[in-house]
C-alpha cells in the first residue's frame, strides 16, 4: 500500500524529482480518501485547510450564479492538484469541487503543505506555474466570451478537452470524459440546447462523431476553422 502510494506520488508533477526519503515522508503525511461520483469535496466559501491531489478519477471545479446556473471552471484528472488557493491566501474556498466519477484523492494539511513548499524553492515555483497556467486560461476565456461567438467557443473548448483528456485513436482524438450536453454547456458558458445544436452541426460537417458518451474529433482542421471563426 505504501509502495503503491509512493509510485502514485511520483506521477504527480508537483512531486517530480523528489528523492526517495522525501517521497516516503510525504506519503506518510497524505490522507487518502475514496469518493463516490457526485461527492462535494468542499463548497465555495468554506474555510480551506487542505490541498487535494487527484490520484484517480475526475473533479469538477465550478461556481453557481444567483439564478442557479453553473459555470464550470475546470475539470481536473489524475496528477492535478486543487485547493491550494485558500491555503496560500487564507481566503475562503473560491469555488466548489465535486467528483464527476468515483475518485480517489490525497489531501495534505495546510501546515505540511506550507512546510513542503518552504523547504525547496522549486516546489513553490511549480505551484506558481500551476497558478500562472490557470490565470492564462482564465484570461483566454474572458477574451473568448467577449470576442468570440458560441460556435467558436464550443470548438475551442473541445480542443482544450482533447489536449487535457484526449487519446489518439485511428478515428481521431477521443475525449476520455463522459460529458453530458449540460456539462459541456456549463464549461462553455451557454445553454444546453445551444450545445446540442452546435454538436449536431459539427457532426454534419464531419468534424466530430459521438461514441457512446464520448466525443471524437475526427477532422481537426475542419474544427479549427470553426474555432478560429469570430
Ligand atoms: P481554492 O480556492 O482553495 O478552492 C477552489 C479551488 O479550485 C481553488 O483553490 C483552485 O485550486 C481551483 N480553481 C479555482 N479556479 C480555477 C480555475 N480557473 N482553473 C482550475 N482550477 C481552479
Amino acid at each position: 500500500m505504501a509502495i503503491e502510494r509512493k509510485s502514485l506520488l511520483r506521477e504527480v508533477p508537483l512531486f517530480a524529482g523528489l528523492e526517495d526519503e522525501h517521497i516516503a515522508a510525504l506519503a506518510a503525511m497524505l490522507v487518502e480518501k475514496r469518493h463516490r461520483k457526485g461527492s462535494v469535496i468542499f463548497f465555495e466559501g468554506d474555510p480551506g485547510d487542505a490541498l487535494f491531489i487527484v490520484a484517480s478519477g475526475m473533479v469538477k471545479i465550478y461556481r453557481v450564479a444567483e439564478d442557479g446556473r453553473e459555470k464550470t471552471l475546470a475539470i481536473l484528472g489524475p496528477g492535478d492538484i486543487f485547493g491550494e488557493m485558500a491555503l496560500l491566501d487564507e481566503e475562503p474556498r473560491s469555488a466548489i469541487a465535486e467528483t464527476l466519477e468515483a475518485t480517489t484523492l490525497f489531501s495534505l494539511h495546510r501546515k505540511e503543505f506550507l512546510a513542503f513548499l518552504s523547504a525547496n524553492p522549486a516546489r513553490a515555483i511549480h505551484i506558481i506555474k500551476v497558478l500562472c497556467g490557470r490565470l492564462r486560461q482564465a484570461n483566454a476565456q474572458v477574451m473568448d466570451v467577449i470576442f468570440r461567438d458560441v460556435k467558436s467557443r464550443v470548438a475551442r473548448t473541445l480542443f482544450d478537452l482533447a489536449e487535457r483528456h484526449g487519446t489518439r485513436s485511428p478515428q481521431g482524438v477521443r475525449i476520455e470524459l463522459k460529458l453530458t450536453h449540460q456539462e459541456l454547456a456549463n464549461l462553455v458558458g451557454t445553454a444546453r440546447e445551444t450545445i446540442t445544436r452546435i454538436l449536431a452541426e459539427f457532426q454534419d460537417a464531419g468534424c466530430l462523431t459521438v461514441e457512446g458518451r464520448h466525443l471524437v474529433i475526427r477532422d481537426q482542421e475542419a474544427l479549427d476553422a470553426f474555432a478560429l471563426a469570430e
